[in-house]
Parts: structure tokens; sequence; C-alpha cells
């Protein structure tokens, strides 16, 4: 008998641990991007920024205040920038209580800390680096070679900085994607325009989840770009665009998408 008709198949749609599993665990602590790990995560996302002496660390944002007790222990250095800080201060400080009591006693990790535990662990899943800074690249670059992450094409690059990811093409082998990430206002402004600028010098975009809809991803798709969009939580929209074709999710929760038959 003839085999049963089959849908052409089509790549599944990454799952990016955004931060780590950070709706579980406090973002960007090593305990979040282990979890993320475990919860089988095709990528994991990690914000990259400097510290005063040069140091490379796993940061949002560009201060302290948020998501460590910063305040407390340093009292009078408002506004607690991150590169007003020696990596050594950095270390003192709880990047864990802020979310939960259980996280107490996380430090922030360097991005050498980072490469070193998923190597001690064996965690296949290449890093999604975003360069949070323009300048950092030679250094990102340095430890990921140190570390034989770019020679065995284990991470992908992405920034809001368009200047950060040319800085990195001439840096980096043939064939590790660059993604351009673009904010809400930007991807309101003329969309074909954007994508042709963009696939000059990169090999995706990535789009606010209030920006997606079906002709964004057929413009880009058509201009052989991938699109990545962030950040997607609610498991009807992780459904929805996973029914999409869109090429890759940044979730704060890497369960979900597995429980989403679109998705799967
Ligand atoms: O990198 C994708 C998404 O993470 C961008 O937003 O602010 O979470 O870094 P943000
Ligand atoms: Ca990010």
């Amino acid at each position: 008998a003839a085999a049963a008709w089959q849908p052409p198949s089509q790549p599944k749609t990454a799952v990016i641990a955004h931060r780590g599993a950070s709706g579980h665990a406090p973002e960007h602590t090593l305990s979040s991007y282990r979890l993320a790990a475990l919860m089988n995560a095709d990528y994991i996302e990690v914000d990259v920024r400097a510290t005063k002496d040069g140091k490379l660390v796993a940061l949002h944002d560009a201060t302290l205040a948020r998501t460590t007790n910063a305040e407390t222990v340093y009292p009078h250095r408002s506004p607690w920038r991150v590169s007003d800080f020696s990596l050594r201060e950095l270390k003192k400080l709880d990047a864990g209580s802020w979310f939960d009591p259980r996280f107490a006693g996380e430090r922030i990790p360097t991005l050498d800390e980072v490469i070193q535990m998923l190597k001690a662990e064996r965690v296949e899943a290449p890093l999604y680096i975003e360069t949070k800074q323009p300048g950092i690249e030679r250094a990102v670059v340095h430890l990921l070679k140190k570390h034989g992450f770019l020679q065995q094409r284990r991470v992908m690059f992405q920034s809001f900085h368009p200047e950060s990811l040319q800085a990195l093409r001439p840096l980096i082998p043939h064939g590790i994607r660059l993604i351009q990430l673009v904010g809400e206002k930007e991807a309101r402004s003329g969309r074909d325009e954007l994508l042709q600028q963009i696939a000059v010098y990169a090999d995706g975009i990535g789009l606010p989840l209030s920006a997606v809809t079906e002709e964004w991803v057929r413009a880009a798709h058509g201009r052989g770009l991938m699109v990545h969009v962030y950040t997607v939580n609610e498991p009807h929209d992780l459904a929805r665009l996973c029914a999409m074709g869109v090429d890759g999710v940044f979730t704060d929760y890497p369960d979900r998408p597995g429980r989403i038959a679109a998705c799967r």
C-alpha cells in the first residue's frame, strides 16, 4: 500500500533559554543555566557585559540594583553601574536571594565560569551570546577560542548594536550566526528596508513578540534571514509562533515548548 501522506518536514523551532531557565531560577546564574540544560534547551542565552577591570560577566542590566544586593553591600555607590565595579567587588554580591531565598549565595558568573561549567557538566547546548555593550567583541572571541567554542561552533551571537555584530564578523569562523536584535519601535518602522540592511551583515533578526506577524516571518525568510522572537512565555504564544514557522523563541520557561504539539 502507498505510504500515508506526510506534511513536508519543517525544522523545529529552537528553544532558547532566556537568561537561562530564568522563570525557575535567578537569571544569569549557574543554577539558571544548569536548569536550562536539564530542560533540554537548544541554546542557552547569556547577556555579556564588562566590569571596570575589563572582565566579562553574565548580566542583563547595566546596573546591579535589580538582581543583586549591591544597594546593601555598597550603599554609597549609586547607581551601581556594573562598569564601576571590579570583578572582585562583584563577587561579594548575592545574585540569588532577590529571586528566592533558596538561591542565596549565588554569584554573578564570569563568562569564563559559565563555559567551564558547561564543559565540566558536558552540556551540549550551544551558547547564544548577546554583546550588551559594543567594544567587548575581541575579549569575547578570545575567551571562546581559548575554550575551543568557536572552533567547535558551540556559539551564536546577537546584539541590539549593529556595530557589535559587524565587529564580530571578521573575528569568527564562517558559519557562526549573527542575529540582529531590534526593539519595538524599530520593528514598527519600515520593515523591508530594515531587513535589507540587516541581510548585509547578519544571518537573522530578533523580533519582539509584540511585533512578529506572518508577514514579518515571510519577508525575513524571503531575504534568507532567520527569525528569533523574544520573550515568549505563554503557551498560546508559543503554539502560535511555532505554527508560524519562526526559527527560535527566547523563553524564560524552556520546559514549556516540549509540552506543545506545534513546537515539537
Ligand atoms: O536577546 C533577546 C532578548 O533577550 C532581548 O532582550 O532585554 O532580555 O536582553 P533582553
Ligand atoms: Ca538578551
